[in-house]
């Protein structure tokens, strides 16, 4: 099939996967899964062959999980979990506590702190305990800042003030030891006030002993606009002790693509991969979906898309060649046009 000649052609070993070249660097090459796609047979078969680790696209999230409140529907997300445990994938857990996906029920209320702060120690506490052991990583808070390097205003912060972020941590650790605990976030990949007040807090959450193991960067990337110092910025979050990973990498395009948006976008990838095998604390890198035809980009970013690894079809694209030659420490191959 498509994948396995196109694998040949790009590299002089067997098959050559994402999975398999980044098994040769000791990280994980993942991806944001859908359990309602795995009717389409060629997901099934991209998302098993291709990707060493699943992150729920959305089934673990709280409006999805938690659509009650006390009352979980873990159907979709047991899904996802199956689906990993029956290809020896890992499972990174998604996403915990998040000012976006509350569940209805939150809707219009106030609460106070001492009763938020329980329904969090409460949700994290069930959720993290049912994937005990399952789920070996957890992005326990997603997007804690704005653009500014504020805090996001909203219920957690306003309710909470900084330490709703400490009482998830808290909270996850005790629910599981072992899994490592991640704050994710989007925006932090360059210098500037996000960068600086994400790394400000992870610090801070270090010095006074919460529990805090990896920092994710979201990597919802433009083409043409790699941030340059990306290497640097790992390198620094590593250097407070912590793992990183590239947690929701895309790189979108305006719409429609040309064979130099395409060879454009190889070229990025390669880069932002490349970054990643540069900082030994980080562990991976996971692109949010598989292929063009089942991406949140379109949706959320009007008049961009084509933001993945494989075309609608299916098939490879030239940022595909452009990874595996990341994941080989290769430079760039050359980009034929392939339609
Ligand atoms: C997105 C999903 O891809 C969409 O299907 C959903 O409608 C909205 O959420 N940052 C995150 C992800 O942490 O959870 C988001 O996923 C994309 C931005």
């Amino acid at each position: 099939m498509a994948i396995a000649i196109f694998a040949m052609e790009a590299s002089t070993a067997e098959t050559v996967t994402l999975k398999s070249a980044a098994g040769q660097t000791q990280r994980d090459f993942g991806v944001a899964f859908e359990p309602t796609f795995l009717a389409n047979p060629l997901y099934r078969e991209l998302a098993t062959s291709q990707f060493s680790s699943i992150t729920p696209e959305n089934a673990m999230k709280w409006d999805q999980i938690e659509p009650t409140q006390g009352s979980f529907d873990w159907k979709a997300a047991d899904e996802v979990a199956a689906f990993a445990k029956s290809n020896d994938q890992k499972l990174r857990g998604h996403a915990l506590v998040w000012e976006d996906h509350f569940p209805d029920w939150f809707a219009g209320k106030r609460f106070a702190a001492a009763t938020l702060k329980n329904l969090i120690e409460q949700h994290v506490g069930a959720v993290v305990s049912r994937y005990k052991g399952v789920v070996y990583a957890w992005d326990v808070v997603n997007e804690p800042f704005d653009d500014a390097g504020r805090w996001r205003a909203g219920l957690l912060h306003n309710t909470l003030g900084d330490g709703y972020v400490a009482i998830a941590l808290r909270a996850a650790r005790a629910a599981d030891p072992d899994a490592k605990l991640y704050i994710n976030e989007y925006g932090i990949e360059k210098s500037g006030p996000k960068f600086d007040a994400l790394y400000r807090l992870v610090a801070a959450l270090k010095a006074s002993g919460v529990p805090i193991d990896g920092v994710g960067l979201q990597s919802h990337f433009i083409v043409g606009r790699v941030p340059p110092d990306l290497p640097a910025i790992l390198a620094k979050f590593a250097a407070l002790d912590i793992d990183v990973a590239l947690t929701e990498l895309d790189f979108r395009l305006s719409l429609p693509a040309t064979p130099e948006s395409l060879a454009q976008q190889a070229t990025d990838y390669h880069f932002v991969v490349a970054s990643c095998l540069a900082v030994a604390r980080c562990v991976g890198v996971t692109t949010w979906g598989i292929s063009d035809d089942h991406s949140w980009i379109p949706t959320y970013f009007p008049g961009y898309g084509d933001a993945l690894l494989f075309d609608q079809r299916g098939d490879p694209k030239p940022a595909y060649a452009a990874v595996i030659g990341a994941l080989q420490r290769l430079g760039l191959p050359a980009i034929e046009k392939r339609q």
